[in-house]
């Protein structure tokens, strides 16, 4: 079997559609990319799939969206104005910019070195990690030189300024995560929905961090989608629903989004590299063609944010138990997803190469598929007839109307991102109110009545 690497991702996904380098008329800017008409939709259908599974299928959590410049105050209250920073180490001799536990990475997955007891990421303390570089005599990864400065504190908040003056009081923050916008709102929802423990606050939207090594396509990016689930309990009842959340997103990763088992895994996190608002988290892995990188981080974030918010605005955050006739602080369980490494998750596991064929595809599970309906005329000059179907097909699913080229190409342009149906629209069959549709996995085709359409395609798509 062909093994998949990044190049062949990146190609594909540039080629046929899927994710493109931003600004590329003016020479593009570093990791950040457009996503393309297939990859807005294969996006879309995984944020969708993330809203069926989670809130539309359950009464307990509700969908809220946030400004993405919230007030500078929040960061400051949950910590991120003074803690969300990485440890920064310049090349002295190449100039290259590196996180001072990337190039310790680096180093052991190079060498093959043992992993130091003691190495716990960035949240090693800062002398520690210098001392083994210089120690170990650790190389610049671009340009094989030992002269690096030492560990700086670099905040990974985006700076902007409102107002008109640019001066430190007009500074805010681009939010670097969703989640605050959930415990900022709590009350308000709280008040507003008359909710009862357990229940959760969802939003998916945009998050902004500054970086240093972004990298392996949409996989690390200064701009990207979180989908992010505060799910609020009761302090005693905070480890089962962690093993609740656990099994779900388990099951949303294999299930729904059809990522392959052999593919994924759950990991814990190592008491000493825990962030310091958790009790426990787990990283959801995905084995990438460059290794088991974290998709989502589950944690148990207690009442760390909720205290903090509370002490620095002086408002309420608690809740009412009228149950047990007590007020406290809920806990919190936060299953944080990363929308874009999902993306890329299903694009290397979508990858197949037909060596029969000569030729690639991307295999997606239907639900997932960016077209759900290819609609094609057998000859142009009945397109119009085509173009009816397409109609009626397109107020249920999202369809492709295709003209161009021979049948077999386009059957083949249709295989290439896995589209499931095929629906080949001719004259004859079109008098007695008949198409054919063709199943992309088995190739069989079908006569279906035009009026049953639409309920045929559904049926399959479940
Ligand atoms: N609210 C908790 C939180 O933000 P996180 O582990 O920092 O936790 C959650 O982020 C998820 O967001 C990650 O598991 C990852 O999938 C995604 N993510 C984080 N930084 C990212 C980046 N620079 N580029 C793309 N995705 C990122």
């Amino acid at each position: 079997m062909t093994q998949v690497t990044m190049k062949n991702i990146v190609n594909l996904a540039q080629n046929r559609w899927f994710v493109y380098a931003w600004s590329e008329i003016y020479g593009w800017l570093a990791n950040s990319w457009d996503y393309g008409p297939y990859g807005s939709l294969l996006k879309e259908n995984v944020k969708f799939l993330w809203m069926k599974e989670f809130i539309q299928k359950r009464p307990d959590v509700m969908l809220i969206d946030c400004a993405l410049i919230m007030n500078p105050k929040v960061w400051e209250a949950s910590g991120h104005v003074w803690g969300f920073s990485d440890p920064l180490m310049d090349c002295k001799s190449c100039k290259a910019r590196w996180r001072a536990d990337k190039i310790i990475d680096n180093h052991i997955l190079d060498t093959w070195a043992n992993e130091p007891e003691w190495y716990a990421g960035d949240k090693t303390p800062w002398e520690v990690l210098e001392k083994y570089i210089q120690d170990e005599k650790i190389k610049c990864p671009d340009c094989k030189e030992t002269n690096f400065t030492e560990i700086r504190r670099f905040n990974l908040m985006l700076k902007t300024h409102l107002w008109v003056t640019d001066d430190s009081s007009s500074a805010a923050y681009l939010r670097p995560e969703t989640a605050q916008g959930q415990f900022v709102d709590f009350p308000n929802v709280l008040r507003s929905s008359r909710r009862k423990l357990p229940f959760g606050i969802a939003q998916a939207g945009k998050s902004f961090r500054n970086e240093i090594t972004p990298g392996n396509f949409i996989f690390r990016t200064r701009e990207f989608e979180q989908m992010e689930i505060e799910f609020f309990v009761t302090p005693w009842e905070d480890d089962e629903y962690f093993q609740v959340w656990k099994d779900n997103s388990q099951r949303y990763f294999t299930d729904i989004i059809w990522l392959k088992k052999e593919n994924v895994r759950f990991v814990p996190i190592k008491k000493d590299e825990l962030p310091h608002y958790s009790k426990e988290a787990w990283d959801f892995e995905y084995q990438y063609p460059f290794g088991w990188w974290e998709i989502e981080t589950l944690a148990n974030r207690t009442d760390y944010d909720l205290k903090a918010h509370m002490t620095h605005s002086k408002q309420d955050m608690s809740y009412f138990d009228p149950i047990n006739n007590k007020k406290f602080i809920p806990y919190v369980i936060e299953p944080a997803m990363g929308l874009w490494r999902i993306v890329l998750a299903a694009l290397c596991d979508a990858y197949t190469v037909d060596e029969e064929n000569n030729r690639t595809y991307l295999k997606f599970a239907p639900k997932v598929a960016p077209i759900k309906v290819w609609v094609l005329p057998v000859v142009k000059k009945i397109g119009h007839l085509a173009k009816e179907v397409f109609a009626q097909l397109s107020e249920d699913f999202i369809c492709e109307y295709d003209e161009v080229a021979s049948i077999g190409k386009r059957y083949a342009r249709m295989d290439e991102i896995w589209t499931p149906f095929c629906v080949t629209v001719d004259t004859e069959n079109y008098e007695n109110w008949k198409v054919t549709i063709r199943f992309r996995d088995s190739m069989q085709q079908e006569l279906v009545d035009i009026k049953d359409l639409n309920n045929f395609v559904r049926e399959r798509l479940k």
